[in-house]
């Protein structure tokens, strides 16, 4: 019986995918196999000696110790794509609401309850609440991953002209789904310098963190809207704060608000709703949760955060896993080698830190146990 943690809500429909006679699954399993969760803080947990894999229920994975898990051998599992078009949709209502003044409309005719003939005053009002429309006018989207990639092919299906800028590459996904007539650069500046919107879609890591502050701001069209739907960290919140006083920035969407921009005029913040869709919680449940099975039942790896992806067919029968730091490499097959294991099929795969084998062998596995002693060996486990 695998024993499933969660820390967070999670979608009934996804976690159906881990049957109640293999599994047990609570929000209080002691020595759990694994972990499911959305956006509870796992830095200010002790990690359960037990604890072999984390599947987070969305992209981001800012709320896991990482590099703990990578030193223990736990692996962490993220769903990139499963969330993307409920993000997406909530860009899109963003790019709105930052410009046509929907929000401040609404407050000023939800005043007028009890008024005597609202129809006449909302129509002799309503000019205080014009705002541009988006066709037309330049979104720069900042990160071209899946969430990206699905806002900026929206925003040309609404008549926008769309300047797509990825980081470092620009993967296989974003090549060939694309609309074609998305202008793609890696050039933050030449973004910041043409865009009347801006959307960011990066994730949050020691290199992104309050890269949005007032020396980037300035390069930016002055009247610029921007919409963070990523994570609040990668925006300097004085600094935003100034330039929407100075009216560099017109208006702040945020998905993530603190306490500094919530006093600001301007903001509008939404209380971390982009993943919050019966769907996309499905989705993202589905996914983790057979990510997680996958391994704790056959070893396999798909979407790991911290670890070589690897998957090799299981049918059954003993297979040894074993992690390890990549500098062991050579160790391990010396050490496979020397094992006596009656080996029927080995795959490895490694990354800058980790390698990890699937080992199929015939019989019984007793001398796994002799990897251990490797050095380099994170973890060994049998699976039958
Ligand atoms: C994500 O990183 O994909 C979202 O934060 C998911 C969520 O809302 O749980």
């Amino acid at each position: 019986m695998y024993k499933i943690k969660t820390l967070n809500k999670i979608s009934s429909a996804g976690l159906s995918l881990l049957p109640k006679e293999n599994y047990s699954i609570s929000d209080n399993e002691e020595a759990p196999d694994g972990i499911i969760l959305r956006s509870f803080d796992m830095h200010t947990m002790e990690l359960p000696e037990s604890l072999l894999a984390v599947g987070r229920a969305g992209a981001g994975v800012n709320n896991i110790p990482i590099d703990k898990c990578s030193e223990k051998g736990i692996l962490v599992f993220n769903t990139p794509g499963a969330n993307a078009n409920a993000v997406k949709e909530l860009v899109i209502a963003g790019l709105i609401l930052s410009s046509r003044n929907v929000i401040g409309g609404i407050k000023w005719a939800e005043s007028l309850e009890g008024q005597a003939d609202v129809a006449k005053t909302v129509e002799k009002g309503k000019s205080n609440y014009t705002g541009p429309e988006i066709k037309g006018k330049t979104l720069g989207v900042l990160g071209l991953g899946a969430i990206g990639v699905l806002v900026a092919n929206a925003a040309i299906g609404l008549g926008m002209n769309v300047i797509g800028c990825y980081n470092t590459v620009l993967h296989d996904y974003a090549k060939s789904n694309l609309h074609k007539d998305v202008e793609v650069t890696n050039d933050r500046s030449f973004v910041y310098e043409n865009s009347d919107y801006i959307s960011i879609h990066l994730p949050s890591k020691s290199d992104t963190k309050q890269m949005f502050n007032a020396a980037v701001f300035e390069k930016m069209k002055k009247g610029v809207r921007i919409i963070n739907m990523a994570r609040s960290n990668l925006v300097n919140d004085a600094d935003i704060i100034k330039a929407l006083e100075s009216g560099q920035v017109s208006c702040y969407v945020t998905d993530f608000p603190t306490e500094e921009v919530l006093g600001a005029n301007n903001v509008i913040p939404i209380p971390h709703l982009g993943a919050s869709t019966p769907e996309s919680e499905e989705n993202c449940a589905y996914m983790a949760a057979l990510q997680v099975k996958n391994y704790l039942e056959c070893g396999n790896i798909k979407n790991s955060v911290n670890f070589p992806d690897l998957e090799v067919e299981y049918k059954g029968g003993v297979r040894v896993c074993v992690v390890a730091k990549a500098t062991a490499e050579d160790g391990i097959t010396a050490a496979i080698a020397k094992s006596g294991l009656r080996i029927k099929d080995k795959a490895s795969a490694s990354s800058k830190d980790i390698c990890y084998w699937i080992i199929d062998v015939e019989g019984d596995a007793p001398d796994a146990k002799a990897f251990e002693n490797t050095d380099g060996v994170i973890s060994v486990r049998v699976i039958r």
